[in-house]
């Protein structure tokens, strides 16, 4: 008897050696018993498209795509779904029927992980800090749970208000860091890259009031100095954003195969071999 040769899909980006991708798909895989093989892949900066035809001609199904080629992986897909298209960002890639199709699901991940953790977006006034592509890639996915409000607050505002006017939603406005001190929020959400380099955004104390929950879409071993310092001033609760990666993963693993995977046995493995 013959095993059939179990589908193909890759993670495509540079750096790669670091990614957890291919242990995360393949537990979604075992447990919910899909035939599936998932491999990552380091790419030579200008050879995006050509690792994708290349894939495709190995009979690929899929693969996810991280810095630096998702607006590259934007670009070659022959259709979008919106959350791809309004994120300008493609993390997810699907190929069949002779196309490739782009979607994002980093959004997704993010929305999916407060749920987990009993934050409640609906009608709830949320503080975006950032205005990069990790800032824009869940604004879809949060404006979709109904927040009453959702501030982007940056360093360089012109950029917060550029991402208001590319979504065109009432909801949505900009800020400064030194105009938020009056202002009253439930969630905050730092999608600047700042913890990546130890840093805080500037951002005055007086907002963490009471029941505000704060969430870091890095992670680490320690606690970033995000959600140390909201810790300090009394936030209620503080998440980091290992809960998204596997989160986005899911829904990644969820558009190709169909099947929902169970993600917090993958989160509490990864929280124990965090290094
Ligand atoms: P990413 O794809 O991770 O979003 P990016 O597009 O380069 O990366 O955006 C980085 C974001 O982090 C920006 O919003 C940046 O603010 P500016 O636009 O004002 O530069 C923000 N950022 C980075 N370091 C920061 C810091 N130390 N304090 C506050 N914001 C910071």
């Amino acid at each position: 008897m013959t095993q059939q040769t179990p589908d193909q899909y890759r993670v495509f980006g540079n750096p790669i050696e670091h990614s957890r991708s291919p242990d995360i798909h393949h537990i979604f895989a075992l447990k919910s018993q899909q035939h599936i093989n998932y491999q990552k892949q380091l790419v030579d900066i200008d050879g995006f498209s050509n690792a994708v035809t290349d894939f495709i001609h190995q009979d690929g199904k899929g693969a996810n795509v991280t810095v630096p080629f998702k607006e590259q992986a934007l670009a070659l897909s022959d259709e979008l779904t919106e959350r791809a298209s309004l994120a300008g960002a493609v993390n997810t890639l699907t190929f069949k029927e002779g196309k490739i199709f782009g979607d994002n699901t980093d959004g997704e991940g993010l929305v999916q992980d407060l749920i987990t953790n009993n934050v409640s977006l609906k009608n709830s006034r949320i503080l975006l800090l950032g205005a990069g592509g990790a800032a824009r890639g869940v604004l879809l996915p949060l404006l979709a749970h109904m927040p009453h409000s959702i501030v982007i607050a940056n360093r360089t505002v012109s950029k917060a208000d550029k991402l208001c006017q590319h979504f065109a939603d009432i909801r949505l406005s900009a800020s400064g860091y030194q105009d938020l001190e009056q202002q009253s929020f439930d969630v905050i959400i730092n999608a600047t890259s700042a913890s990546l380099s130890g840093n805080l955004p500037p951002i005055p104390t007086s907002i963490i009031r009471q029941n505000v929950v704060c969430y870091d879409m890095v992670y680490g071993k320690n606690e970033t100095p995000f959600l140390q310092w909201a810790k300090e001033h009394g936030a209620i609760k503080v998440i980091d954003g290992l809960g998204m990666l596997v989160g986005q993963a899911a829904v990644s693993f969820e558009v190709w195969r169909g099947v929902t995977p169970e993600v917090q046995p993958v989160i509490d493995k990864l929280r124990a071999a965090l290094t």
